[in-house]
């Protein structure tokens, strides 16, 4: 017994981890070998306890010597086979890839992206500015006068509204970046000017009191209604469909001489009626007109050389119209089952 628990203690000894082919299986089988509960040490263990005692003492420490040969070899081999066998399953380079859920653009992201994308195919280029504004580019420079509804507390956030103080407040309209570009540059100017705008609103499914709002301005020499007219038609037919119709009902507006607002044929009946154009077969988009001459003198640009157009719309409502969204909250709410439905398109 003696010379066999040395046999083992150098075979033990003599065993390399490079030995194994299949590591973990063949580490597994070794131990259970001499480990086990049926292995070569419990077997000896067994035989021991028949030895008689004047033997005892010396091969029972020959014995617990081998099982901790044994123990402190598979515990090293193991310390080598484990962290590979890890690497081996995240290194797997055959593995399908796990699925990672994509976010998507938002859906008014998409719509003001297009907008301004047609836009800029005839040569307009984004103008971005501040959404607190004071009143002089909300107001006064676009020919709003003193007492104009606008600029009452019930339409309008003020930041602040004090006496002798300058009035500022959150932008209600886009219309101020006309007037911040204008200030700046001069004719030949063509601008698209997405943003963010508030108003003091009750929320509802008609009424937020934060939309978008996408403006655009052009002047230069000798602008004049057709050039408007042809670009809203442009616009139209690239946004809603080549056979799109545009009409045009006069309208107010401080800022613009004449006025218009622009209706398209709904694009839903095809100008037949429906609820969606309450049976009219129009739906309005857009507010437009030529750039009052008493704003373009505001800004500083001679207004008997220049004159230009601009027009102004709604994001939210260009989104419904083509998506046919009912409710202007679901906009805002940030629930996934309606963001996901847009998730295909760019
Ligand atoms: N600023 C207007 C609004 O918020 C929209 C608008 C109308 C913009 C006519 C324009 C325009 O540039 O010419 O209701």
């Amino acid at each position: 017994m003696k010379s066999l628990i040395h046999k083992y203690i150098q075979e033990i000894q003599d065993t390399h981890i490079e030995s194994f082919k299949d590591r973990a299986a063949e580490v597994e089988a070794f131990r259970i070998r001499f480990l086990g509960k049926k292995g070569l040490i419990a077997d000896m263990f067994e035989q021991f306890k028949s030895l008689p005692p004047d033997q005892k003492k010396e091969m029972g420490q020959l014995l617990n010597q081998l099982k901790t040969v044994a123990q402190a070899r598979i515990e090293e081999f193991k310390s080598f086979v484990e962290p590979l066998e890890e690497q081996s399953v995240h290194h797997d380079l055959t593995r399908p890839a796990d699925f990672v859920p994509m976010g998507s653009r938002h859906v008014l992201s998409v719509v003001m992206n297009e907008i301004t994308e047609i836009f800029s195919r005839i040569g307009f280029t984004v103008a971005e500015s501040v959404e607190i504004e004071d009143d002089w580019h909300l107001f006064s420079a676009l020919n709003f006068p003193p007492d104009h509804p606008a600029r009452d507390m019930q339409d309008t956030f003020f930041v602040e509204k004090e006496e002798g103080k300058q009035e500022v407040a959150l932008r209600t309209h886009t219309s101020s970046v006309q007037v911040r570009v204008m200030e700046h540059s001069q004719p030949p100017i063509r601008i698209i000017a997405p943003g963010r705008v508030f108003r003091n609103e009750a929320i509802s499914a008609r009424a937020h009191c934060i939309f978008h709002q996408v403006e655009a301005l052009y002047v230069d020499e000798k602008v004049s209604f057709s050039d408007l007219k042809q670009t809203l038609l442009y616009f139209a037919k690239e946004m809603f469909g080549e056979q799109t119709q545009i009409r045009l009902r006069p309208s107010y507006f401080p800022f613009t001489e004449p006025s218009a607002e622009m209706d398209i044929s709904c694009n839903i009946c095809g100008g037949h009626g429906c609820n969606i154009c309450k049976g009219t077969g129009w739906l309005e988009i857009l507010g437009c007109g030529m750039v009052d001459p008493n704003v373009l003198e505001s800004c500083g640009i001679d207004s008997k050389k220049y004159s230009g157009f601009a027009l102004g719309m709604g994001v939210e409502r260009m989104a419904m119209l083509k998506y046919q969204i009912r409710d202007l909250r679901l906009y805002f709410e940030n629930d996934l089952r309606f963001l996901s439905q847009f998730d295909n398109i760019v």
